[in-house]
């Protein structure tokens, strides 16, 4: 508890209202406003811009200074000593995992990667054109149907093993839906490669043809997937704990954190940000573009740019830069004429007042999507690439919820609609 306060003054209460001030180990005190309800009034706050909806050991930002801890870890240094599973176990259990450790966690993913057959039955449903994020929505949510010898959220080792099925199955799931859009066979995973290599050949395998994956490649995937492990409480993540908050299963919980990344405010802007950088075509359409974005009649906005906790820079986007210039001189493509254009439109970007002045900088999205179609990853498969990083840190923020005390998520409102009225007869209405 906390010996700070703060003392509230309301026009037309009688009383001072004294709110505690609760400090975490980092970032800005919170007032705790739950008392109000008593003294009849809420808080207003749309989109939650200056709202805490919990308390978590998880992952921490701080905006203004670009920093992003898992577990007190700086992404920058898991980044560059630690793998993607690493970094799952480290977002699970607090810890990051021993050698022992780290094998035992590999080998409990590798023995949950395959899925059940009747998965493959379920996609044959979609048209072939249909969005992968949309197939995943529905076959995540489907999942449950297939594990009910383990959604007891109230049983620790239920939990544990729904995570590592969710972690495990993603990226075959991915990969079945990236299939069902080319029309080509599905991929088993196979058990002799690591996490990322798996997805690579469960993507661009065949049964024809298996070429060995890159070793380049599997690590700039791995980071992609380590990069978007988590990122406290965003837009997805609140609703995976809100969905949560009501005791619905897991997979349910996680599908709907997949439709609310969906959307090109959040995850779909990696999609979006290769729509714009192809809709720009070329270095000198940039300026056309910067002013529609500075326009306030005009909804374009630069895809990949700003962020509503960020206000300096995004620690990822630092680290996705050098991965972009390493994967594309891997691949001959230094001279990527779209990776031309976005170095381009990041340098003009953040010399203009606009931007400046917004605190509008490149955020995660901005260079993953170049990497990504560098791997050739189709741009409708980029968001579905989010959703398998980010499934972890789904999971880890719906566990630690579930496993301490916790209340059904309710908000309430500011009414300003009708009061109230009678229901007038048909022929007076
Ligand atoms: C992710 O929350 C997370 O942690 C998300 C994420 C994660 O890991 O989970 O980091 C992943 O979602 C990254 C963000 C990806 N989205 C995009 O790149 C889409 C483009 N960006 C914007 O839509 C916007 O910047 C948001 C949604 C990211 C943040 O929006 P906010 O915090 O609600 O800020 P805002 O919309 O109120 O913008 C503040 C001002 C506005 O101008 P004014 O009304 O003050 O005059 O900045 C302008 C906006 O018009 N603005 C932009 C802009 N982003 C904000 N103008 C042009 N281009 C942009 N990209």
């Amino acid at each position: 508890m906390t010996d700070k306060k703060a003392v509230l003054n309301i026009d037309g209460f009688d009383t001072e209202i004294d709110l505690p001030v609760l400090s975490g180990t980092l970032g800005q005190d919170v007032i705790d406003v739950s008392s109000l309800t008593a003294n009849n009034i809420f808080t207003f706050d749309p989109g939650f811009t200056s709202t805490a909806s919990c308390e978590s050991k998880i992952t921490f930002i701080d905006g203004a200074k670009g920093v992003l801890l898992h577990r007190g870890y700086p992404i920058e240094e898991l980044a560059e000593k630690a793998s993607y599973l690493e970094t799952c176990y480290l977002l699970l259990n607090g810890e990051l995992p021993d050698a022992a450790q780290k094998a035992e966690f590999e080998s409990i993913i590798t023995s949950h990667t395959m899925v059940n057959r009747s998965i493959e039955q379920f996609l044959a449903g979609f048209r072939h054109d249909a969005h992968p994020m949309a197939i995943m929505c529905g076959v995540v949510g489907a999942m449950s149907s297939f594990y009910h010898d383990s959604i007891d959220i109230n049983d620790p080792t239920h939990r544990m093993i729904t995570a590592h099925r969710l972690i495990a199955k993603m990226p075959t799931l991915a990969a079945m839906c990236y299939k069902h859009y080319v029309g080509q066979p599905y991929m088993y995973p196979k058990n002799d490669m690591n996490y990322a290599e798996n997805f690579l050949h469960m993507m661009f395998g065949t049964p024809c043809d298996m070429p060995k994956v890159s070793p380049v490649l599997a690590n700039a995937m791995d980071l992609l997937f380590l990069l978007h492990a988590d990122h406290e409480q965003n837009a997805s993540t609140s609703t995976v704990r809100l969905a949560g908050s009501s005791g619905a299963n897991p997979f349910s919980c996680i599908a709907a954190g997949i439709a609310a990344l969906w959307g090109p405010s959040h995850g779909g802007a990696n999609q979006a940000v290769l729509e714009m950088l192809n809709e720009i075509g070329d270095e000198k359409h940039i300026d056309k573009f910067i002013k529609r974005a500075k326009d306030k009649d005009d909804s374009f906005r630069l895809m990949g740019f700003g962020h509503r906790v960020y206000k300096n820079f995004d620690p990822r986007a630092r680290v996705m830069k050098k991965a972009c210039d390493d994967v594309l001189a891997e691949l001959g493509l230094e001279d990527d004429p779209l990776l031309r254009i976005a170095t381009r439109l990041e340098q003009i970007a953040l010399e203009d007042d606009y931007f400046v002045s917004k605190k509008l900088y490149p955020n995660v999205d901005f260079y993953s999507g170049i990497i990504m179609k560098a791997i050739g990853i189709p741009t409708e498969m980029f968001t579905v690439i989010f959703a398998t990083g980010r499934t972890v840190g789904w999971v880890a923020h719906w566990n630690e919820m579930i496993s301490n005390p916790y209340k059904i998520g309710r908000p309430r409102q500011l009414y300003t609609g009708p009061s109230q009225r009678s229901v007038q007869a048909m022929d007076e209405r």
